[in-house]
């Protein structure tokens, strides 16, 4: 059945879900409180890249309406749903200000049969929700928590063939309600309480976040070993208890999810009174990793003051221009304070305006960014790299030394194309 569903947050996730809720037949109204995004998107333009996104935004115009009025969303809904961002504070607490200030817009919606959480929030906030819906006399509106699990670059795709929908409710009904939100999504609905609703999206981000970190500590091993750390972790992901999949080793993660829910669900545990190790020591890894990978580049060429350093990629990962927690801002900052200019390329990424982005040149093309460089350093696995014609490339560089942190270059090839090619957990080749 069609439903009259508003969707707070046009952010990566609002918009997703937004426009799959609409491709699901429901009338959707998508409220941000910013200004120039909602102009955007009413005038047919999409603010940021996701693939297929656009394309459905445009196909279902007549029932998906955008709004910076919170009340004009609400007006006719049947179901809120919370799309908002949830960043950590100081503490490392969620900030959770933006989710109250949908919980009291829902306050005065008329027709209210549920609301929906799919923001990452601290376990405990959808009975402090359901607390406060209840004492504004609002018994009847369901408590859902539908957490999402899309990863940037296939969103579209995660949410309508997911490999399960969960869903944490106080009541069947509500359960029953999302559910049936969902008819026509290809996947599984797992149902469950609201507290282990809440704690799945913190795990399975967390795990994975410990699949790559403990990826990455294995590639350190692996040097001082002399084993690859490719084929070690290939054969090891070939045993089906343990998956291939978050195993890749590299220069660690980044993104919208896994910093902030690793530190998150670090800051649940240690206001619980229990000191989490492991996710303690992921998240160390991690922040390790990055800095490792400028020590590596030194250790091979010495001091970077006067040398130039082409740093290949900025996002996060490549499909998505998306420069949150990107490892490539600690790697720039890092190579900056050591004294080297530093020449970026990535064909998506929108350039910050603030430090260390704005002192940076940005060529136009890996070739622009090698050409006269010292060094150069692969931070995001663009498949571009792929075509470079890496032997020209390497005549026309200063010295022709590649750091490899995403590991797709080969070894032999890139020594045979006149590189000193150091990559991570694999031997270091020579011309
Ligand atoms: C992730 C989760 O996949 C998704 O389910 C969740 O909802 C949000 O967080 P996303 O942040 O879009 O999605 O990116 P993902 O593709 O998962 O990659 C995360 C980071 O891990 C990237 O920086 C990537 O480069 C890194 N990574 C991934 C590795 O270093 N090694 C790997 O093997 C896999």
């Amino acid at each position: 059945m069609a439903r009259r569903i508003a969707v707070f947050g046009a952010g990566y996730i609002g918009l997703v879900t937004g426009a799959c809720l609409a491709e699901l037949g429901h009338t959707v109204v998508v409220r941000d409180i910013a200004e120039d995004k909602v102009a955007a998107l009413r005038a047919g333009r999409v603010p940021i890249y996701e693939p297929g996104l656009a394309e459905l935004i445009a196909a279902h115009a007549e029932r998906l309406t955008f709004t910076l009025d919170a009340d004009e969303a609400t007006a006719e809904a049947e179901v809120v749903y919370v799309c908002v961002d949830t960043p950590p504070t100081a503490s490392g607490d969620a900030d959770l200000s933006r989710v109250w200030a949908v919980v009291d817009s829902a306050k005065r919606a008329a027709h209210l049969k549920a609301f929906v959480v799919k923001s990452t929030v601290p376990v405990g906030t959808g009975a402090r929700i359901r607390a406060v819906l209840d004492t504004a006399g609002l018994a009847q509106v369901g408590y859902g928590s539908n957490p999402e699990f899309t990863a940037e670059g296939r969103a579209v795709r995660d949410f309508m063939r997911p490999d399960r929908i969960v869903i944490g409710a106080f009541d069947e009904a509500t359960a029953a309600l999302v559910a049936e939100i969902h008819e026509g999504v290809d996947g599984p609905v797992i149902t469950m309480d609201v507290p282990s609703a809440e704690m799945v999206k913190l795990t399975s981000n967390a795990f994975l976040a410990t699949k790559i970190s403990f990826a990455n500590e294995i590639a350190n091993i692996c040097e001082t070993t002399g084993a690859d750390v490719t084929k070690v972790l290939g054969a090891v992901g070939a045993d089906h208890r343990l998956g291939k999949h978050f195993l890749h080793a590299g220069i660690g993660w980044g993104g919208s999810c896994f910093p902030k829910d690793a530190v998150a669900l670090k800051a649940l545990a240690s206001n619980g009174g229990y000191h989490p190790q492991i996710l303690t020591d992921v998240i160390e890894v991690n922040n390790h990793q990055r800095r490792r990978a400028v020590t590596r580049l030194k250790d091979e060429i010495g001091p970077l003051t006067g040398k130039t350093v082409a740093v290949l990629g900025m996002t996060f990962k490549p499909g998505t221009d998306d420069m949150r927690e990107a490892p490539s801002t600690v790697i720039v900052d890092r190579l900056l304070s050591e004294g080297a200019s530093v020449v970026c390329w990535d064909p998506m990424a929108r350039t910050p305006a603030h430090a260390p982005w704005t002192a940076i040149r940005r060529a136009e093309s890996v070739e622009e960014a090698l050409s006269g460089a010292h060094a150069a350093m692969v931070v995001t696995e663009w498949p571009q790299l792929e075509a470079v014609d890496w032997r020209l490339a390497a005549e026309s560089m200063a010295a022709a030394v590649l750091f490899d942190g995403r590991n797709v270059l080969e070894p032999e090839r890139m020594a045979e194309c006149g590189y000193t090619y150091i990559s991570v957990g694999r031997a270091t080749v020579r011309p």
